[in-house]
């Protein structure tokens, strides 16, 4: 059995599985052999220190190389996974119950999280724009002279595979600054790059945004090891590393032996680089695929994926009361549901499937489309597909 039937099925196995964001491809060689060696040698046990002196040595390397962000290696702390470590975030910096800011469509747990941990979550809807989605930089402004204290930024972003330019980071830490918060950076994706202009992470925009964010960062979905436990979270301002110390020990206990190693062997191993590099060009052609078969479908739309492996479909002109079954019942296809993401009337196909199961997954939409038409619902008169940066139809 492939992986991707393996990883991808397990909701609805009669189907073809593009929801959950996880690549169907197996990871790089040095990645499952770090593993590997671990399982051979028996050494299944808790973390040793010099492993994690290792990886947090492999983390500032990969940021720096990869982003020029200058990251001391005391500044990087383990937990788990990205969203342990939002939680960590909000129960140790935030004062208790203060609301936080959340842009939609959003990743669900940046939204379902802090309502669990008493922080009430104020949703700003973004803007969708000819040349893509953009966050309401004003409305988050608004929520923050409401009193919200901390506002989570997704970037690059899950569902909509924006990757933020300078100017937008910068207009965010304007509006930031001037109301004293913090800033929860979710940089999970920043690895899968497809735009060819490269991240910019938040906190290396300038003083300011080092000074009020924790940056939320893992291999997990660039080299597709989710299970393997192990993210980061980079202490970029001064006063965070020492509150952090004081708990550290705790969030360790839930970091895995074998997603440290795979961590280092991700970050530093050129092997790893090269079957990243690799991977982009399979998502950029796999995005050019998914760009083609949307201009097909009357009546969906979005705008072209610039980093992530994410597309994010527009079925409103649909007019279906759930696109999501829709599309799972009568093309065999499992996406994910826009409303999970605050996104209703919205799909959110995973692209990085094995080519042929993607060009069948596409197919299979647009037939059940025809089939719509066929029905006497007719969105043929809206034009469908995907938009790239300049506002141009793909
Ligand atoms: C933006 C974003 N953050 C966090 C996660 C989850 O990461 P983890 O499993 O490390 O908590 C995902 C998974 O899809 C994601 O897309």
């Amino acid at each position: 059995m492939s992986i991707h039937r393996l990883l991808l099925n397990a909701r609805h196995p009669e189907t073809i599985g593009a929801w959950v964001a996880e690549m169907a491809y197996r990871t790089a060689a040095p990645v499952s052999e770090a593993v590997t060696r671990e399982i051979t040698a028996g050494v299944l046990g808790y973390n040793d220190p010099l492993m994690l002196t290792a990886a947090r040595e492999s983390t500032a390397r990969w940021l720096r190389t990869s982003y020029a962000w200058e990251v001391d290696p005391a500044q990087v702390g383990f937990v788990g996974d990205i969203v342990s470590g939002y939680a960590a975030v909000l129960r140790h910096f935030l004062p208790t119950g203060a609301p936080v800011v959340v842009p939609t469509p959003a990743y669900g747990p940046l939204l379902t999280v802090p309502e669990l941990l008493g922080h009430p979550v104020v949703r700003v809807p973004g803007v969708e724009t000819r040349a893509g989605h953009r966050m309401d930089v004003d409305g988050i402004e608004r929520a923050l002279a409401g009193g919200s204290r901390l506002v989570v930024l997704c970037h690059p972003h899950n569902p909509t595979g924006r990757s933020f330019s300078r100017p937008e980071l910068s207009a965010l830490a304007d509006a930031v600054s001037r109301h004293q918060a913090r800033v929860f950076s979710d940089e999970v994706h920043a690895p899968l790059n497809l735009s060819g202009r490269p991240h910019i992470p938040y906190a290396a925009v300038d003083e300011r945004t080092a000074a009020h964010t924790i940056t939320a960062t893992s291999a997990s979905k660039a080299w597709n090891v989710a299970g393997l436990k192990c993210a980061q979270l980079i202490f970029s301002a001064a006063g965070d590393g020492p509150v952090w110390q004081r708990v550290a020990a705790f969030y360790l206990r839930s970091v895995s032996r074998l997603g440290v190693a795979a961590t280092c062997a991700a970050y530093d191993h050129p092997d790893s680089h090269d079957w990243l590099a690799r991977t982009l060009l399979r998502l950029r052609a796999n995005g050019d695929a998914v760009a083609e078969a949307v201009s097909a479908m009357p009546g969906v739309s979005g705008s072209r994926t610039e980093a992530t492996y994410l597309a994010w479909l527009d079925c409103t002109a649909l007019d279906l009361a759930d696109p999501a079954a829709y599309f799972r019942s009568r093309a065999g296809v499992d996406l994910a549901d826009g409303a999970e993401f605050d996104g209703p009337g919205h799909v959110r196909l995973n692209f990085a499937l094995q080519e042929p199961v993607l060009a069948e997954a596409l197919a299979a939409m647009a037939a059940s489309l025809r089939e719509l038409r066929g029905s006497g619902a007719d969105p043929s008169h809206v034009r469908g597909g995907l938009t790239d940066r300049t506002g141009e139809t793909a």
